[in-house]
């Protein structure tokens, strides 16, 4: 697999801090040319300064064009790890959902649908999205990042299953808490459900590359993530009441 990176074209997109920087530094260290993207203009330049990468600053929606001409016409691995961690309920105003959706969902279908074409025509290509456990599960406090990230974990299955004879491969990561700006801005629900067994970003992206390796959909950083995605699908009321405990403990905290 080391090999296959040397030299690849890489797209991390959020890649000025957390996950995707993660990303972007462990992708250079096996040799691939990396486009570093985030709407924080000063992150992605200390990002791309440390991985002698290509900075592409703006939306994660509209990245793929300059990335492609930055990597000299092609893109080999394409990670749309940018996301946003939006809490709340129904009462959360509209342009919060939607912000959440274009963000979370559409950036993924967006890149994707200008990836394709030369992707189909090679013959290869992947697509690496950063969900979240939330996007197999929920999590509590959070109804459009849950709901989005179902979203973006049915894309990421849907395009897996639709173009894996045509060469091109899917991994959808889904980690439970990382110590990141995100998990920091969390609040009480953060602290309760993620922090405990938080883990840093460069053991995602460890885990990014051990799946890759394996050529595995799914990418558990944590573990016992699969465990709660099973014990769900078993006896889905159990779930639901085990999760209700924890909505109580979380309204008792604050
Ligand atoms: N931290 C966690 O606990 C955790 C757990 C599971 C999944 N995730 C997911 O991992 C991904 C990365 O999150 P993180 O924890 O590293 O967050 P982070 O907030 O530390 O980093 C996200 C980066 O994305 C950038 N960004 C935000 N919106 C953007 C946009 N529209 N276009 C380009 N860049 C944008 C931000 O400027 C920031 O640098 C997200 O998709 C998140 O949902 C995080």
């Amino acid at each position: 697999m080391a090999e296959a990176l040397r030299n690849a074209g890489v797209v991390v997109t959020g890649a000025g801090g957390g996950i995707g920087a993660a990303l972007a530094r462990r992708f250079a260290e096996e040799g691939a040319r990396v486009v570093v993207n985030d709407l924080d203009a000063a992150a992605a330049e200390r990002v791309a300064a440390e991985t002698g990468g290509t900075v592409v600053v703006g939306d994660a929606s509209r990245v793929v064009a300059e990335a492609r001409e930055a990597l000299g016409g092609t893109i080999d691995i394409f990670c749309a790890n940018a996301g946003i961690g939006t809490g709340g309920g129904p009462e959360a105003e509209d342009d919060v959902w939607l912000q959440a959706w274009d963000v979370n969902v559409m950036a993924h279908v967006r890149a994707a649908r200008e990836l394709l074409p030369e992707w189909l025509e090679r013959g290869s290509g992947r697509f690496v999205a950063t969900v979240s456990a939330a996007g197999l599960l929920t999590m509590v406090g959070a109804a459009p990042y849950s709901v989005t990230k179902h979203g973006a974990l049915a894309f990421a299955e849907w395009l897996a299953l639709t173009y894996r004879h045509r060469g091109i491969r899917v991994h959808a990561v889904c980690p439970q808490g990382v110590r990141t700006d995100m998990l920091r801005a969390a609040g009480a629900a953060g602290e309760l459900v993620l922090a405990p067994t938080a883990i840093e970003p460069e053991d995602v992206a460890e885990a990014v590359f051990q799946g890759i390796a394996d050529e595995r959909f799914l990418i558990l950083p944590h573990p016992e993530a699969g465990e709660y995605f099973t014990a769900r699908a078993a006896d889905t009321d159990r779930w639901i009441d085990s999760m209700n405990r924890l909505q109580q403990k979380l309204e008792h905290s604050g």
